[in-house]
C-alpha cells in the first residue's frame, strides 16, 4: 500500500535528485492577494516568479501545497469532488521546458522505483492549437519518443488543454495532462480523456506557462520566461496506485468514515447514507485546515469565513441524516489535526483555538437548525407552484443561519424550485432597512459583506492613513483580512510600534470618526487614480477601471469596497493586538466597539 507519507517523500526526493529545491508550503489563505479567497494551486504563491522575479531558491522548485477550491462545494458528496486537497508540484522558472518536464513525468509515473504504472495504461492530452498558440507537436512527439502509443495521445481544445488561474488574469499556457486508463471499454467512437465516462482518470498536469494575461478580458501575450508548472493531487494518486474505487477509501478519509460508522451505527456501504459520510468527512477535513491555517479565519458571513461557515453547517446538516449529534463531529476535527500536524505545524499550535471555534460554530447552528427545519417544512406544505418563496429562504438565512446554498440543496433534494430572485430582493430590502451603506454591498453574490464588515473596510482605510501619518509614508498595506468582528491588517514596517504610537493611531481614527466625514466613491482609469494620489498596493492585480474611495483630507485609496457613507457610522476604534507577520511586516488586529 502506498501511503501519503511515502508518496510525498518519494515525489520530493525524485525532484530533488533532479536539481529541484523544496520550498515551504504557503498558507492556504493568501494574505497579499485580494483577488482570491484561498490558494487554489501550487503555482499560486509563485505568480511573481513565473512572471520573471528571481526566486531565492533558484529556478527548479518542488513542494506539496495545501489547496482549497470552492466552486463545487455542493458537488462534494459524489465520488470525486474535493474542496481541500494536497497538490504535489514541480516548477521550472525559465529553466527546463516541455521535453524535460515530460521526461520527468514519464519516469515518475512508470518507473518501478516510483509509481510503476504500465506505460500502455497511460493516455495523455496535448493542446490542439488556436489563434493564441500553435498545436503542441513538441509535447506529442516527446510522449511518443518516451513510449506512449500514438492512439493514446489526444489533441484537445483550449477548454481542456490550457491552464490559468480562475479569474483569467496571470501566467497561463497550454498543458499536457496525464490519465490512467482504467481498462473500461470506450463509451463511444470519440471517447477521450475529455469525456466523463470514467474510462480515463486524470493523474497529473504539466502546464507550460509561457503566456500572461495582464488584465481581465485581454489576450494572452508571450512571456519572456518559459516556465513549467505541474500539479498532481495526493488523494487521487493514492486512490489510483492502490487500486481503490474512490478517494474515500484512502487513508485520507477511511479512518474518519469508520469513526462515523461507529458514532452512527450505520454503514458507509449502505447507499442511503454513503453521501452523508462523504460530505461530513470531506467538509470537516477542509474546515479543520482553514481553522488551522497560520492566518486566522473564523466562521462569519463574509469571504473565507463564509466558506468555512458553509462547510461546517453543511456537515452538520448531513450529520442529521446519520442521526449524529453535531458536537460529536469535534472528534473528526481532532483526527485531522493529528493527521496533518507533522507537515503543517500551525495545526498543533492552534489546536485549542481550532476546537473552540469549531464548537462555537456548532453551538450557534444547533440552536437554530431545528427551528429552521420546522420553518422549511411549514413553507413547503403551503407553497405554490412547487416553489419555495424567496422570503422564506431569506428568513432561513437571516434568522435560522441556513447558508442559502444549503436551502438550495434541501430544495433540490426534494425536487422543489426556489425563488432566488425573491431571496435577493428580501436580502436587499433587509440591507436597506438595516443600514445606510453606500455602495456595492449587494453584489448579487453570496459571499456577501455584512454591515459590520463594511464598517471594518472603512476603518481599515482610516487606520492605514493614521499609520502613514505617524510612522511615515514607507508604510504600505501588505495584507488585510476582515470579518464582522475584527480587522487583521498587515503592513510594511520593521519594528514593534510603541504604546504611544498605538494610542496616536487610535486617536487619529477616532477623531476622524467624530468629524463625521463622508466617504466618497468614484470610478476612474487606474492611471488617473494613481495621478490623483490614490494609494493602491496591488498594482497589476487591479482592473483598468478602478474604484477610488476618498475621505476628504484623510484618505484616498483604490479599493473594491464596500464602505459606509459617513465615518460617523463606525463607532469606537481600538487596536487590540500587534505582532510580527513576517520579516519587515507588522500585523495589527483592531475592533470597533
Ligand atoms: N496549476 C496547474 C493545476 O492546478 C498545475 O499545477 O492543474
Amino acid at each position: 500500500m502506498l501511503t501519503r507519507r511515502k508518496l510525498i517523500d518519494m515525489y520530493i526526493r525524485f525532484f530533488e535528485e533532479k536539481g529541484h529545491k523544496r520550498i515551504e508550503t504557503a498558507s492556504l489563505i493568501p494574505v497579499n492577494d485580494p483577488t482570491v479567497l484561498f490558494t487554489t494551486a501550487g503555482m499560486h504563491p509563485l505568480v511573481p516568479f513565473l512572471l520573471g522575479e528571481p526566486h531565492p531558491s533558484g529556478k527548479r522548485l518542488v513542494n506539496v501545497q495545501t489547496c482549497l477550491r470552492t466552486n463545487d462545494i455542493e458537488e462534494v458528496g459524489d465520488m470525486g469532488h474535493l474542496t481541500f486537497f494536497e497538490m504535489l508540484g514541480n516548477w521550472s522558472l525559465g529553466d527546463y521546458f516541455k521535453e524535460d518536464a515530460i521526461a520527468f513525468s514519464y519516469e515518475f509515473l512508470t518507473s518501478p522505483k516510483y509509481l510503476g504504472f504500465d506505460k500502455n495504461k497511460i493516455a495523455v492530452t496535448v493542446f490542439a492549437g488556436d489563434e493564441t498558440a500553435p498545436r503542441d507537436d513538441v509535447s506529442a512527439k516527446k510522449w511518443e519518443e518516451m513510449g506512449i502509443a500514438k492512439e493514446n495521445i489526444f489533441y484537445l481544445e483550449k477548454e481542456h488543454n490550457w491552464w490559468g488561474l480562475a479569474g483569467g488574469v496571470g501566467p497561463c499556457g497550454p498543458d499536457t495532462e496525464m490519465f490512467i486508463d482504467t481498462g473500461k471499454p470506450k463509451c463511444s467512437k470519440n471517447c477521450s480523456p475529455a469525456c466523463k465516462c470514467g474510462k480515463y482518470l486524470e493523474i497529473w498536469n504539466d502546464v507550460f506557462m509561457q503566456y500572461v494575461i495582464k488584465s481581465a478580458g485581454e489576450k494572452a501575450q508571450p512571456l519572456q520566461q518559459k516556465n513549467v508548472d505541474t500539479g498532481m493531487g495526493v488523494e487521487r494518486v493514492l486512490t489510483m496506485v492502490n487500486g481503490l474505487k474512490s478517494v474515500y477509501e484512502t487513508e485520507c478519509f477511511k479512518p474518519v468514515i469508520e469513526m462515523l460508522e461507529k458514532l452512527s451505527n450505520k454503514s458507509y456501504s449502505d447507499e442511503k447514507y454513503s453521501k452523508a459520510f462523504r460530505v461530513i468527512s470531506e467538509h470537516i477535513r477542509s474546515a479543520t485546515m482553514i481553522l488551522g491555517d497560520k492566518n486566522d479565519v473564523v466562521p462569519s458571513n463574509v469571504g473565507q469565513g463564509y466558506v468555512l461557515r458553509r462547510l461546517i453547517r453543511r456537515a452538520i446538516n448531513y450529520a442529521r441524516k446519520l442521526e449524529i449529534e453535531a458536537s460529536q463531529l469535534t472528534q473528526l476535527c481532532q483526527f485531522y489535526i493529528d493527521y496533518f500536524k507533522a507537515d503543517y505545524t500551525s495545526l498543533e499550535k492552534k489546536k485549542q483555538l481550532i476546537l473552540e471555534e469549531f464548537e462555537k460554530e456548532i453551538r450557534k447552528f444547533e440552536n437554530t437548525i431545528n427551528g429552521g427545519y420546522k420553518e422549511f417544512e411549514k413553507a413547503v406544505s403551503k407553497m405554490q407552484n412547487n416553489t419555495l418563496e424567496g422570503e422564506v429562504a431569506f428568513r432561513l438565512y437571516d434568522t435560522f443561519g441556513f447558508p442559502i446554498e444549503i436551502t438550495q440543496e434541501m430544495c433540490a433534494d426534494r425536487g422543489i424550485d426556489i425563488d432566488m430572485e425573491g431571496f435577493f430582493e428580501s436580502y436587499k430590502k433587509h440591507q436597506e432597512l438595516s443600514r445606510s451603506a453606500c455602495v456595492g454591498v449587494f453584489k448579487g453574490g453570496l459571499a456577501d459583506d455584512s454591515y459590520e464588515s463594511t464598517k471594518y473596510h472603512t476603518a481599515t482605510h482610516l487606520m492605514l492613513a493614521g499609520l502613514r501619518k505617524y510612522l511615515g509614508e514607507g508604510v504600505h498595506q501588505k495584507g488585510c483580512n476582515i470579518t464582522d468582528e475584527r480587522v487583521r491588517f498587515d503592513f510594511s514596517f520593521d519594528r514593534k510600534l510603541t504604546d504611544e504610537e498605538i494610542v496616536l493611531v487610535e486617536k487619529f481614527v477616532n477623531d476622524t470618526i467624530d468629524k463625521q466625514l463622508d466617504v466618497v466613491c468614484e470610478e476612474m482609469p487606474k492611471d488617473n487614480a494613481y495621478k490623483k494620489g490614490a494609494l493602491g498596493d496591488f498594482g497589476s492585480k487591479y482592473n483598468d477601471i478602478v474604484k477610488v474611495y476618498s475621505i476628504i483630507g484623510v484618505s484616498c485609496e483604490i479599493c473594491g469596497g464596500p464602505h459606509v457613507c459617513n465615518t460617523k457610522e463606525l463607532g469606537k476604534f481600538k487596536i487590540v493586538k500587534q505582532e510580527s507577520s513576517s520579516a519587515g511586516v507588522r500585523r495589527l488586529k483592531a475592533i470597533l466597539e
